[in-house]
């Protein structure tokens, strides 16, 4: 059977579950809207946002935050796939136009911030044709076109390690980390990871090259914030194939497959993998030799990427691609309820053991990558964050009804809501 893997495409439906409707409405006069455009590497979304604002023009409390539907979904192509159109661009900006001013009202239209911030997508393009592109978007934004607040710093390519902030104001805007008047309260480090990167940020770090000053408010705070590329469990999974392949000791069945350690009994498959086509695989499950060549691929070499990468410590939260894993391996248990690296260790053991037909049967998409998966997670937390076994880490999709991601966040920094 040949199958293309299709690296992020068909990974962002599955990540991407579309936002829900959250928070209160607010009948007050002072209210205000701000809308963010996420411009991703297959398509673009809009988020919608209401906030109701104290007597100092901010958002004081999570529960004055609103994210209103929108009827548009994911907008395809990504934005990143239109530089040789560009006047289609504004075709394209049009349809997320129309809908944000039929939601926004018009009183509230031209004081309404609009806000384009475009990821991995752009990322991987010359700067020169991302140049194109944001120019070409800024230029319509200024135009008449649109009644909205036009400001350049809002339409922008962000970097992996912006993403990693604006989580972790997510995260600690939701918490009350942020708005406390009276003494500070303890921040929450975060842990996202998308198909392409993977992303973690902490406060009280110094001293790195990764460590930058983040003003909100009146506060300054010293954070840890970095993304690493590749790290994603879409390249992962395309990563640890190419090395499997090329392990000197690998074994090969009686038809020639190579036997991984990493999928489950009863799996086999072939995969074209970047410029190698026809990688056979059959699953012969052994976690702890999935995890020594997870270890050599990664961590176990100089140059990884993870020699400056501080422990990870205090409250943690761990969200997207992270709690789909931990979730799908069965060692999510409720999102009150922090969970021990040793038992995600533990859980994914005990997910890879099982027969192929029966994670078929559960998860026909996605279930043959999880034993992987699974195992990558918790060498990332062992040896890439230096978690100890018994270090307790929150693995959540939502915490109180909103969303985790690093879009709130964003839309509350670059609005100036803080
Ligand atoms: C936000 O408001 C709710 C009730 O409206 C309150 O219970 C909560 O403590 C407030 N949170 C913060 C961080 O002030
Ligand atoms: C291959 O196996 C030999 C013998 O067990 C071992 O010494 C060597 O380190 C292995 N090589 C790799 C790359 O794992």
């Amino acid at each position: 059977m040949m199958v293309r893997f299709v690296l992020l495409l068909a990974f962002l439906f599955w990540l991407q579950a579309p936002p829900g409707c959250h928070g209160r409405s607010s009948s007050s006069p002072d209210v205000s809207y701000s809308i963010l455009i996420d411009a991703g590497s297959t398509g673009s979304r809009m988020y919608v946002y209401k906030f109701k604002l104290g007597s100092d023009g901010k958002v004081n409390n999570v529960s004055d935050v609103e994210e209103l539907d929108n009827s548009l979904g994911k907008v395809k192509p990504g934005l990143s796939s239109m530089l040789n159109e560009p006047d289609e661009i504004e075709v394209y900006l049009q349809k997320f136009f129309d809908e944000a001013e039929r939601i926004v009202p018009k009183d509230k239209q031209s004081s309404t911030p609009f806000i384009v911030l475009a990821t991995a997508g752009m990322r991987l393009l010359p700067e020169a044709d991302q140049d194109v592109i944001m120019t070409k978007v800024k230029e319509i934004l200024k135009s008449r076109t649109t009644p909205f607040l036009y400001k350049d710093g809002n339409v922008k390519v962000i970097s992996g390690k912006e993403e990693a902030i604006f989580a972790w104001i997510t995260v600690n805007f939701i918490q009350g980390v942020l708005t406390s008047q009276k003494k500070q309260k303890v921040s929450w480090g975060v842990l996202d990871m998308g198909g392409a990167s993977t992303q973690n940020a902490m406060h009280r770090y110094r001293g790195s090259p990764h460590s930058t000053n983040l003003k909100v408010g009146q506060r300054n705070y010293q954070l840890f914030a970095r993304s690493y590329l590749d790290m994603g469990v879409a390249r992962i999974h395309d990563r640890f194939l190419e090395f499997l392949s090329a392990w000197e000791n690998k074994t090969v069945d009686y038809e020639g497959y190579i036997k991984s350690p990493c999928h489950h009994e009863g799996y086999d498959e072939v995969f074209d993998v970047g410029a190698e086509s026809g990688i056979d695989i059959v699953g012969e499950p052994n976690s702890d030799l999935c995890r020594k060549l997870i270890d050599d691929m990664l961590f176990n070499k100089v140059g990884s990427g993870f020699d400056d990468q501080p422990q990870l410590k205090g409250k943690l939260v761990a969200f997207s691609a992270f709690h789909t894993v931990i979730d799908r391996i069965g060692a999510v248990v409720c999102d009150d309820k922090p969970v021990t690296v040793e038992q995600i260790g533990c859980a994914a053991r005990k997910f890879c053991s099982k027969p192929y037909k029966v994670v078929k049967a559960i998860d026909e998409g996605y279930g043959k990558f999880t034993c992987l998966w699974g195992n990558y997670v918790y060498e990332l937390l062992r040896q890439g964050y230096k978690m100890p076994q018994s270090k307790k880490i929150f693995v959540q999709k939502e915490m109180k009804g909103y969303s985790l991601s690093w879009i709130m966040g964003a839309v509350l920094y670059k609005a100036e809501l803080l």
